[in-house]
């Protein structure tokens, strides 16, 4: 259905119900709406306040919800009139002088459907309320134990995907940072605007075929139609699909983000899923940002990519369940560990076990940045890189120098074209990062795991 058809059954539903066709501001919205335009983006087109907008809209969906009889708000509009439509085979009916787009047969179909969905949430979703609640399979995604910090993070996701229908977000960054969970808990805060939201693990499904079978038959469940492609799912429906630990699909050992030959695939399916005009979102979560979606993010503004790094060390929050001492010394120690959660969580066990909880004593005590069981962490991203990322991370660690594409040393024996797709790939692993110095922009190697790599061979 184009918008004209939606405008206009819009049209014939408020004149049904108000005995007024819409006016030029509800019109505006309407199409806005459907173009996935935010009110701010509207005002500024029809050059209205957004406050007024935003009053008009809010009235407007309230007359189509009475008309309907389904609550109707600016993030489920397009849905439910393709969902009423789907069910009522496009033929909509008057009835007691309002147009129904349901016929009666039809209208328990949805209704049916729609206690299905209520049935999967009350077994799936623990904090039931009664606001609108996806049909989701959380199964892979990780339990919130713990959540601190990430605040401005959150509102950034919340704005794309809700705001900018954004389509696409790669979320990558080290091992451990709490990719996982920022996601899990975003979806706590975002679930009420999806129909469906599902969390699929990469290191149990990997063949995009195999993937598309596994959705299709989820889908299933719920649909009596069914449709060939993942992305008739995402037109049809608003879905949230989050595929998680996405690195396996990349090769190792070679430079990063690079998709391993059998899961090419995935790539045709990213491209459909920035191009194609829907309100669903993909999120990927992986150690390295895929090196081909660069292009794509060049050329459109429905795809974003999220680098996750630690807290800041004045959030001290994710110290406080431990009984640790020396509360003065706490951000120091985040800003030592990064904020990395797990890197702090190993660390603040060992100041536990053997310093008493001091934190100034396991301070004092260390001349060199203490790793311990952070090591293991760190081998997971050593063992993926090339020879040739090594051998340069290697020299980095043990010339105490800053990476500067303009000045390459001749140990390295790399040619200016090898060399600058290595600082590019290791930025993707999130192992080097710009600063400045002296007014250039320079790379440095992340201080842990260059403390890391000290013990290995000097390659001068
Ligand atoms: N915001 C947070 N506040 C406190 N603890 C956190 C936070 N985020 C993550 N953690 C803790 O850090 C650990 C790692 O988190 P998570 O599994 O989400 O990381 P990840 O980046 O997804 O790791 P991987 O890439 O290896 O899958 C978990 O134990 C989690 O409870
Ligand atoms: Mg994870």
């Amino acid at each position: 259905m184009n918008i004209p058809e939606i405008v206009k059954i819009a049209d014939d539903l408020i004149f049904s119900h108000t005995g007024q066709h819409l006016d030029y501001l509800q019109e505006a919205i309407i199409k806005g709406t459907l173009e996935y335009k935010n009110y701010t983006k509207i005002a500024e087109e029809i050059n209205c306040s957004e406050s007024h907008l935003k009053n008009t809209g809010a009235e407007l969906w309230q007359v189509l919800s009475d008309a309907l009889g389904e609550h109707i708000t600016k993030n489920n509009f397009r849905h439910i009139l393709n969902k009423a439509l789907f069910f009522s085979g496009k033929d909509y009916a008057t009835v007691n002088n309002n147009i129904n787009l349901c016929s009666e047969r039809d209208s328990t179909k949805v209704q049916q459907q729609t206690e299905i969905e209520r049935e999967d949430d009350i077994v799936k979703t623990p904090q039931n309320n009664e606001s609108k609640q996806p049909i989701s399979d959380l199964s892979y995604a990780p339990e919130i134990l713990n959540f601190s910090g990430h605040s401005s993070e959150l509102s950034i996701f919340k704005q794309w995907i809700l705001d900018n229908n954004i389509r696409l977000i790669t979320l990558y960054g080290l091992s451990e940072i709490g990719k996982s969970t920022f996601i899990s808990y975003l979806i706590t805060q975002i679930k009420d605007n999806f129909d469906y939201i599902i969390w699929r693990n990469l290191s149990e499904v990997h063949h995009f075929d195999k993937l598309t079978y596994d959705l299709r038959q989820y889908f299933g469940k719920f649909q009596q139609q069914t449709f060939p492609k993942i992305l008739d799912y995402f037109i049809n429906y608003r879905c949230l699909l989050i595929l998680d630990d996405f690195q396996n699909l990349f090769k190792t050992n070679e430079l990063a983000g690079e998709f391993l030959p059998e899961y090419q695939d995935y790539s045709k399916f990213f491209q459909e899923v920035v191009t194609l005009s829907h309100q669903s979102c993909l999120i990927i979560i992986s150690w390295e940002k895929p090196r081909h979606l660069s292009s794509l993010e060049r050329n459109n503004h429905h795809l974003k990519t999220f680098h996750l790094k630690g807290f800041a060390g004045n959030n001290t929050e994710i110290l406080q369940e431990n009984d640790l001492q020396d509360e003065d010394k706490w951000s120091e120690l985040i800003e030592l560990y990064q904020g990395h959660p797990s890197w702090l969580n190993i660390i603040v066990e060992i100041i536990n076990d053997l310093f008493n909880g001091s934190v100034a004593n396991f301070l004092n005590y260390n001349q060199e940045l203490f790793l311990g069981d952070i090591e293991l962490i760190l081998e997971r991203h050593l063992s993926r890189l090339s020879l040739s990322e090594k051998k340069v991370i290697y020299w980095l660690a043990n010339n105490d120098n800053y990476l500067d594409i303009f000045t390459i040393s001749s140990k390295l024996e790399l040619s200016n074209i090898e060399f600058l797709k290595i600082v590019q790939s290791l930025e993707r692993r999130c192992l080097i990062e710009k600063v400045t110095n002296n007014g250039d922009k320079v790379f440095q190697l992340n201080s842990v795991f260059k403390q890391f790599l000290k013990g290995f061979i000097n390659i001068n």
